[in-house]
């Protein structure tokens, strides 16, 4: 395998951007090479007074490095085949040896519990339930997908405005709902209330889900539980409270699909905050997998779309730059030129998805359901 030097943009000074970087290239590195892709994430440096952190790869091809950095989220300024001089050394491409190494030994991740308190504050952030409807089909799916019974105790973790512990209790399960944002929750016992459902409803954390062991048959989340702060704690979680035999069905977007591209656009005008892991790794089998570990087997997945219909790009990126949490607390942080030229970039991402079917813009969104059993 060849190595390859990524250069990207980070302001001067600007250290806790430049750590965030090489946390998540490290983290879609060792997710490619997981897969089985021929990339692998080497080491990082940083070189303030160019406003430059460099990420050292070996990989196949190029291309192969590209998509590691578009997974982390990040928008590479310039890849080029890295000189041997670099490899091994905390040296810059000139040969000097100005600059801060960044390797994974020398980073430290950030605090998560701080990282978590400000991602509430970002779901509470826009209005959500005014575009939760797009997904109910996602929800709908999953718990099609994995199956429930009326003897089932079920849990929707991150149920926002309730989908998928609605779509349980409709099947006569005995359904539960968490999520850390009160206001969703509300929405959620309101429609319960509407169609005169059972549906217990928490606000919980899925880092610290308030139940027994082993207490359900079923534990789902439905684009919920990847955007939890600490994808290893919260993915314990999911299997703690599962009972042995019992079933977990994820379905998370994935990262090549349309969510992940709104995702990664943010990404390229705010940098996410230290330590922020990319959610869309969720979408990946082999990730899940690794995150619920040995206490699961009989992993499996299917890969889906939803189809989504807008008046126009402009239409897609106004509705989403007012509501969506993500997208609407990265424009509050943009200044005018700043929101200008985020809002150009999701027009143009939705712009490039579009199937082009003349009436309004349709485009697929891609998600991944992975099943796994509890041992
Ligand atoms: C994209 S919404 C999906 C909501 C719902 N599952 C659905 O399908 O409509 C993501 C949800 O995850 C919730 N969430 C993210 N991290 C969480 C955490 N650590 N604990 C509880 N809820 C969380 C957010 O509050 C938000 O409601």
């Amino acid at each position: 395998m060849a190595e390859y030097l990524v250069e990207l943009y980070v302001a001067q000074g600007d250290h806790a951007a430049a750590q965030h970087h090489v946390a998540v290239a490290e983290q879609a590195g060792a997710d490619l090479t997981r897969e089985g892709r021929a990339v692998r994430y080497l080491q990082s440096f940083f070189v303030p007074e160019d406003e430059t952190c460099f990420l050292l790869y070996e990989a196949d091809s190029v291309d192969l490095v590209t998509e590691a950095v578009g997974r982390a989220g990040l928008r590479l300024e310039h890849v080029s085949a890295a000189t041997t001089s670099v490899a091994g050394a905390q040296e810059t491409p000139d040969g000097t040896t100005k600059g801060t190494s960044m390797t994974s030994t020398t980073t430290t991740r950030p605090d998560l519990t701080e990282l978590r308190d400000k991602q509430q504050k970002v779901w509470s952030s826009g209005d959500y339930n005014k575009i939760a409807a797009l997904t109910v089909p996602v929800s709908e799916h999953l718990v099609d997908h994995v199956g429930v019974s009326p003897t089932d105790r079920v849990l929707d973790v991150a149920t926002g405005t309730g989908h998928v512990a609605l779509a349980a209790a409709r099947r006569s399960a005995e359904s539960v709902g968490i999520d850390y944002v009160p206001g969703l929750l509300d929405i959620a016992r309101r429609r319960a209330e509407a169609e005169d459902l059972v549906v217990e409803l928490a606000e919980a954390d899925a880092e610290r889900l308030p139940y027994d062991d082993a207490s359900f048959d079923v534990v789902m989340s439905a684009i919920g539980v990847m955007f939890a702060a600490d994808h290893d704690t919260a993915a314990r979680e999911l299997v703690r409270v599962t009972r042995p035999g019992g079933r977990i069905g994820l379905a998370s977007w994935t990262p090549e699909g349309f969510v992940g591209g709104i995702l990664r656009t943010v990404g390229a005008h705010v940098s996410p905050p230290p330590g922020a892991q990319p959610a869309t790794r969720w979408g990946t089998e082999e990730v899940v997998a690794d995150l619920l570990g040995d206490g699961v087997h009989e992993v499996r997945s299917v890969t889906a779309t939803v189809t989504q219909r807008f008046t126009d790009g402009a239409g897609f990126a106004d509705l989403f730059l007012t509501y969506y949490g993500p997208t609407f607390a990265a424009a509050g942080r943009l200044d005018e030129e700043g929101r200008a030229a985020l809002r150009a970039d999701l027009v143009a991402l939705a712009e490039s998805h579009d199937r082009g079917e003349g009436d309004g813009l349709v485009c697929e969104w891609e998600y991944r359901i992975v099943t796994a059993t509890r041992r």
